[in-house]
């Protein structure tokens, strides 16, 4: 039977490409106030964080498959319940600390958070009465999503934007975890070109946004690449995240004692580098689809690109310790993915359809051409990092004796 044209759903993809966006007037005149160009960093800003139309900011972001990503906590809340085990064992190594915060900047939904928490409930109970939770974003309808979600499992937490956690005086002693939060922070895009290295701009040509190159806006740019002892291969653009390794820097300084857990796609500066990455890691999302323009539809589509870790770890500054990148699968399997699945098995007669979309959330989690390859940086503060149960190797992990979360 053919389909009548109103159901087909081909009929809304035509939509999604020419729906206008709101936010291209208001760039295209932040542009012709600053004498003809912003750096791409200013665009990144106003497309995810304009306080009305950026893409962040905007009431009714939809998360998950509904959305244009899905990140690991949206997928299912073992991902929570697994690093709560991680969240447990920095407790129990920091000493059982009372209040234990538990940071989450860009919480998005809340999902993590919620999840992490009913896991701490269920099965640490001690450490669930130490915990004090702070769920951080850039955004006020982001944190009324987060204190909704919170709220409906009967959690309270620390709602605050991020900048006024940091403006608190005392440091905390705690967790601070995040996943795909620094991928949502403004980059720089640069182009080297022999000796050069050059600035890519956002300009305007008439309706559209195109880029166009110009001397650094910042010695920052070049200072970063120093301090790498790396650059760009000749004619490959890059993107250069000041941003984050500000924020960076600033979260770490709250943190007295304690851990900093990022989860997040990217790489060490060398491999992000690299000689053959010619285009950079910068992309758009919309509909679960890369967008072939990022200048397009600012406020419509997501933006993000690969972090370098490097610079991040560089950034937590004096006193911390980080450990080298491990991959979100094998963090996950050291965190008991795998025997949360054979349990899952062992159960799968009384609910067939439960177990298959728990297989499907461990697949989708560990896959390794998709969330799988996230990575994860483990870094400590007067606190022990080594051994630390998301960094153990597999092969010691299931060796035998190990402890059980
Ligand atoms: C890619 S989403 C990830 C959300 C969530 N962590 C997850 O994994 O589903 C990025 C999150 O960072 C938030 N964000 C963006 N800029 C921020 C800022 N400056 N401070 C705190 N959160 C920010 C966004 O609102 C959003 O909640």
């Amino acid at each position: 039977m053919t389909a009548p044209l109103d159901d087909f759903a081909l009929a809304d993809e035509f939509a999604l490409a020419t729906e206008s966006a709101p936010l291209l007037p208001v760039i295209r005149e932040r542009i012709a106030a600053a004498g003809g160009r912003i750096t791409f960093a200013e665009f990144m800003a106003l497309a995810l964080g304009h306080p009305e139309h950026g893409y962040y900011s905007r009431p009714n972001l939809r998360w998950g498959r509904e959305g244009d990503f899905e990140t690991s906590p949206e997928v299912h809340p073992i991902f929570g319940y697994l690093w709560a085990r991680q969240v447990l064992e920095c407790w129990e190594r920091l000493g059982r600390p009372a209040p234990f915060h538990l940071v989450e900047p860009g919480a998005g939904s809340g999902a993590f958070m919620a999840s992490m928490l009913m896991w701490l409930r269920a099965r640490a109970p001690e450490c669930f009465a130490a915990v004090r939770p702070v769920a951080l974003d850039g955004h006020p309808n982001r944190i009324a999503d987060q204190r909704a979600t919170l709220g409906a499992h009967g959690f309270q937490a620390d709602h605050a934007l991020t900048e006024d956690w940091l403006a608190r005086p005392e440091p905390v002693t705690g967790v601070l975890i995040s996943n795909e939060f620094f991928d949502a922070l403004p980059v720089h895009l640069v182009e080297r070109h022999g000796d050069d290295l050059l600035e890519c701009y956002v300009t305007a040509e008439g309706d559209t946004l195109v880029l166009a190159t110009g001397e650094p806006s910042t010695p920052a740019i070049r200072e970063r690449f120093d301090a790498l002892g790396l650059l760009p291969g000749d004619g490959a653009r890059a993107e250069v995240s000041l941003i984050a390794a500000e924020v960076m820097a600033r979260l770490a300084a709250r943190i007295a004692r304690g851990y900093v857990l990022t989860i997040d796609y990217g790489y060490p500066a060398r491999e992000l580098l690299a000689s053959w990455r010619t285009q950079g890691t910068l992309m758009a999302f919309r509909a679960h689809s890369p967008q072939p323009d990022p200048l397009a539809q600012p406020g419509l589509t997501d933006l993000t690109y690969h972090v370098d870790f490097t610079s991040l770890a560089a950034a937590a500054g004096e006193g911390w310790q980080s450990a080298p990148l491990t991959s979100q699968t094998e963090a996950l399997t050291v965190l008991g993915l795998a025997e949360a699945m054979q349990v899952a098995s062992a159960r799968s007669h009384e609910d067939v359809q439960r177990y298959a979309a728990e297989r499907r959330a461990a697949e989708t989690l560990s896959d390794m051409s998709g969330l799988g390859r996230i990575k994860v940086l483990a870094m400590a503060k007067d606190a022990p990092l080594d051994g630390l149960r998301c960094l153990q190797p597999l092969d010691i992990a299931f060796a035998g004796g190990r402890r059980q979360g």
